[in-house]
């Protein structure tokens, strides 16, 4: 079976939820922190585009795969679409404030442009690389509430909320890219994965410095001074970079699969949190 090592009890579940209309965030609303700010902004700004392209990579796949895939599938579309929905309004917070993001925006474009005229099967291994990019980075934002602390609690709430669903629907990239490559022999998969997954992270790396570091200009922060606080943010504290980096370098190794971690705790602890805010605010 292509996705045995998913837990057999997941549940993929859309949760439809709204967060930040009718309100305003602070310009720099992590903290009062601009470098901090400039991470979570830089990436929001790629997800409306970059999900889009997930869903279409996966569902390129979707035939012949067995019917609880299948049904991971069109959960995880439903998700990556309430995401993308969600992403579209912080981003207006964003832009609200006063930030350009067309560069930005136009360095997704680029991004996106370079998987043009390739085959679908490298759409869908860039995806499966996005997407445990995108776990490691969840797993890190609940297991450590300094990350999001000080934050406006409508835009925490929005990441720990993504944050949960990427936890729970992580293995299905990667249960589809399973599946579509199931007649290749097992060193080629792990080639062509390692190599996708290196190339992916020079281009995430990259583009989303240049992101955050165009946000930061425009907050008046330029210079080696800036670059050495993003670094220290990234590699310091709270150290982002450096806490993921175990859980990254785990995808290169032989029998790999999202779910030899189970994490699902995490979403439980944020599950509550919601319910929480839900009576709150009735
Ligand atoms: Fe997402
Ligand atoms: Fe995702």
């Amino acid at each position: 079976m292509s996705n045995a090592k998913s837990p057999a009890d997941l549940t993929i579940t859309p949760r439809d939820v709204r967060f930040g209309r009718g309100t305003k965030y602070r310009r720099w609303w992590l903290n009062d922190d601009p470098i901090a700010t400039a991470f979570y902004n830089a990436l929001s700004v790629t997800f409306p585009k970059g999900e889009g392209f997930f869903i279409d990579s996966v569902r390129k796949f979707r035939d012949g795969t067995s019917p609880r895939l299948a049904k991971e599938i069109a959960a995880f579309t439903k998700q990556e679409v309430i995401h993308t929905r969600e992403h579209v309004a912080f981003n207006r917070h964003v832009t609200e404030q006063g930030y350009d993001t067309s560069k930005l925006d136009a360095r997704v474009d680029r991004e996106l442009a370079l998987t043009r005229g390739r085959p679908p099967i490298a759409s869908l291994a860039a995806t499966m690389c996005l997407e445990h990019f995108t776990a490691i980075l969840a797993h890190q934002l609940v297991a450590n509430p300094r990350h999001l602390r000080g934050g406006d609690p409508e835009a925490a709430a929005l990441w720990r909320w993504h944050a949960i669903e990427e936890i729970e629907h992580k293995g299905v990239a990667y249960d589809t890219w399973l599946h579509a490559t199931r007649d290749w022999p097992r060193l080629r998969r792990w080639w062509v994965k390692s190599l996708v997954m290196v190339m992916t992270t020079i281009k995430f790396f990259s583009g989303r410095t240049e992101g955050m570091l165009e946000l930061l200009r425009q907050d008046g922060l330029t210079g080696r001074g800036v670059k050495w606080r993003l670094f220290k943010y990234a590699f310091g504290r709270p150290g982002m970079a450096r806490k993921v980096l175990g859980a990254y370098l785990a995808f290169f190794l032989p029998g790999f699969h999202p779910w030899n971690h189970d994490d699902r705790a995490l979403i439980g602890l944020v599950d509550s949190e919601f319910e929480a805010a839900r009576l709150a605010n009735a």
